[in-house]
């Protein structure tokens, strides 16, 4: 994999975690804090970008490959060469902004299907980093969309969920034929 190959002899050896697809009983649970950013954890945090970046994807978070904790990974340039990793436990938001902000979202567990969804524009969120450090970053644009569908599936929410039922209940009836039919599809975003 180009990607692999890329990276230098000393790092692990990526693992590539299962990613779960809509409809499943675990994307919909919410998900525990972490409290303190263990080796554990920034670990799973590794394994959940190797896992995006193959994908790919640009945001996973860890109910999606099966672990119902709190963390988010994000990445706006998943290309090799301009990677810029954000790895977040207990992601909270601090502020939002009034005004909305329409952005065409699709999802790794809900694949081939994407929907208009609006949310604040603008965004203050506090995390710890892999080093179990505070941090708070301000986003606006694509960053702050894709921060907030990352930590709307720590609640158990997809962004299926913010459009019509009736269009949410064909996309997933969709889903579940592409899964009886027993062809893995492989997600394309
Ligand atoms: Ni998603």
């Amino acid at each position: 994999m180009l990607d692999a190959s890329a990276r230098p002899a000393y790092v692990n050896p990526m693992a590539l975690l299962p990613i779960l697809t809509a409809p499943d009983p675990r994307l919909k649970q919410r998900a525990t804090p972490i409290g303190t950013v263990t080796p554990e954890v920034r670990r799973l945090m590794d394994d959940m970008l190797d896992t995006m970046y193959a994908a790919p994807g640009i945001g996973l978070a860890a109910p999606q490959v099966g672990v119902l904790r709190r963390v988010i990974v994000l990445d706006l340039s998943p290309e090799a060469e301009k990677r810029n990793p954000l790895r977040m436990a207990d992601p909270e938001l601090v502020w939002v902004s009034d005004h909305d902000a329409t952005f065409e979202e699709g999802c790794l567990s809900v694949p081939q299907h994407y929907s208009d969804v609006a949310r604040p524009a603008e965004i203050r969120v506090r995390y710890k980093d892999e080093n179990n450090r505070e941090q708070e970053l301000a986003a606006s644009g694509l960053l702050s969309t894709c921060i907030q569908h990352e930590m709307d599936h720590l609640e158990g929410i997809l962004f299926i969920d913010h459009i019509s039922a009736l269009k949410r209940n064909i996309i997933l009836r969709k889903l579940l034929k592409l899964k009886k039919s027993g062809s893995s599809a492989a997600p394309v975003a």
